[in-house]
């Protein structure tokens, strides 16, 4: 089908759930014969994975694709994909907007890359966006880093968050089953990875659409019984997961993570607001009590765990006394890492159409409000590593200093260190910490403990 070696680029956006795809994509690429380049430029096949979650996500891919558009028009060989959620969401409109693309493929099509693509090379401009049963892929993802993987576990969102594109662009959710879950795993151990991360948009949804019940009536697989199940694979260390959302978070699956000596202590819980009102329009299903109840769960069996979360300012209607609400929260509890955003109004959205929105002015006063609180809070949090040793995987060398590693401690927090990379990346060594900034740490190394 391929003549000769051509060079492929992905450009990804978004979210963990996109890296992930972005990776399955580049293997599948790979198995057809494609090389990697890192410059767009060089690249007879480039692939967009696009994010819309906020208008601004969205807008970059267009500016980025006007550029190869119009490359395309002196190299008509050039083969022009754009994938995930903005290609689900526009569907045949995008190829109307940018008539040079070749293919126009949703995140659920992700492992089918090479059937869309064999339509292409036979001459067809191809969209696929139909919802469809996601298959399980076969080849291998070529990953970014070879110390810690992705692990999709359940894909799509059955919630109906009212300011939320993701349940139209990712469709409903289907959970792969614990075997082939571990088969990768088990894969990825024997590759050399250390660290696996669960991947999910509300990962206690895991397990709900798969055949099976207990005795007392619950689902035979749920997130807490996939991390004893693959809690042993040989190899690796550390087990991570993300998102979990507050209405379904469990007792047991905080029990689980206590109880699990290779599961981090490290959760990441959207809240999106602290005020009761904004929650109920939003649809979250729970409140701020319910919210706070689970931080001081998580803090009574894990009392060092870190807590980060995603929160939005500006949702239509909120006034200053519910975006206080918001402070209070953060201030309350104080979070590691808040990922905080303006809210954008989205297709297809039921808030989106609301009458109350906030101004552009309001919105963005807000966000500055509370990016300096998450700031204040954040040093607050990482004072208390101040001369302990924490435990931290090295990943990598420090771009801005090769004289020194960077890795991630237990709770996530970046950590750089004087050392020796080949000696030391994919190993967990004791680290004193002796400096601290609201995100990241510096220390030193106290012994190599052999993996
Ligand atoms: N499934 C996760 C979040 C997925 S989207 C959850 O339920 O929490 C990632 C984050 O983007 C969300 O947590 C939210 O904070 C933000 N987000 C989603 N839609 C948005 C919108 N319309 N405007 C601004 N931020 C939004
Ligand atoms: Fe969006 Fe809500 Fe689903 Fe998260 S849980 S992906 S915010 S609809
Ligand atoms: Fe963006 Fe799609 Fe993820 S909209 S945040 S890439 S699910």
């Amino acid at each position: 089908m391929i003549e000769q070696k051509r060079r492929y680029n992905i450009t990804t956006f978004g979210c963990q759930m996109n890296k992930a795809d972005s990776e399955r994509m580049a293997g599948i690429l790979e198995n057809m014969g494609f090389e990697f380049t890192e410059d767009p430029n060089n690249a007879n096949l480039i692939v967009y994975n696009t994010c819309t979650i906020r208008d601004n996500a969205e807008q970059k891919v267009y500016s980025y694709l006007g550029r190869q558009a119009k490359r395309k028009q002196n190299e008509p060989d050039l083969t022009l994909v754009v994938a995930g959620c903005v290609a689900q969401q526009e569907g045949e409109m995008l190829l109307r907007r940018v008539p040079e693309l070749d293919l126009v493929m949703g995140p659920q099509h992700a492992n089918r890359l090479d059937s869309l693509l064999d339509q292409v090379f036979a001459g067809n401009q191809v969209v696929a966006t139909e919802p469809i049963h996601i298959y399980e892929d076969i080849t291998k993802p070529r990953r970014e880093s070879n110390v810690s993987a992705w692990v999709n576990i359940i894909y799509g969102c059955n919630e109906r968050c009212s300011y939320c594109v993701v349940p139209s662009v990712r469709g409903v959710e289907q959970s792969r089953t614990p075997e082939s879950i571990k088969a990768e795993i088990e894969d990825i151990a024997r590759q050399g990875f250390k660290e696996v991360t669960l991947l999910g948009q509300n990962i206690d949804a895991y397990g709900r659409d798969l055949p099976g019940t207990t005795e007392t009536g619950r689902h035979l697989h749920t997130l807490t019984d996939l991390l004893y199940y693959i809690h042993d694979v040989e190899g690796i260390d550390r087990i991570r997961f993300a998102t979990s959302h507050p209405r379904y978070f469990t007792e047991r699956l905080i029990k689980a993570c206590h109880e699990l000596p290779k599961v981090c202590e490290h959760f990441h819980i959207p809240f999106q607001s602290g005020d009761n009102e904004i929650l109920k329009a939003m649809k979250r299903g729970y409140t701020h009590e319910r919210y706070r109840d689970i931080i001081s769960k998580i803090r009574h069996y894990m009392p060092h765990a870190s807590i980060s979360a995603d929160a939005i300012v500006g949702f239509p209607g909120e006034t200053e006394e519910q975006f206080q609400n918001t402070l209070n929260l953060v201030d309350d509890i104080g979070f590691d890492q808040l990922n905080t955003a303006a809210y954008s109004p989205r297709p297809n959205t039921p808030a989106a159409l609301w009458d109350n929105q906030i101004s552009e002015e309001e919105k963005s006063d807000r966000l500055q409000r509370l990016n300096h609180l998450v700031g204040v809070k954040a040093a607050e949090r990482s004072q208390r590593y101040l001369n302990r040793v924490e435990q931290v995987l090295v990943e990598d060398i420090n771009p801005k200093d090769t004289t020194q590693v960077v890795g991630r401690t237990d709770g996530n927090r970046l950590t750089f260190f004087k050392g020796d990379l080949t000696e030391l990346k994919g190993k967990i060594v004791p680290v004193k910490i002796t400096e601290v900034r609201p995100f990241s740490l510096t220390g030193e190394m106290l012994s190599l403990v052999t993996a």
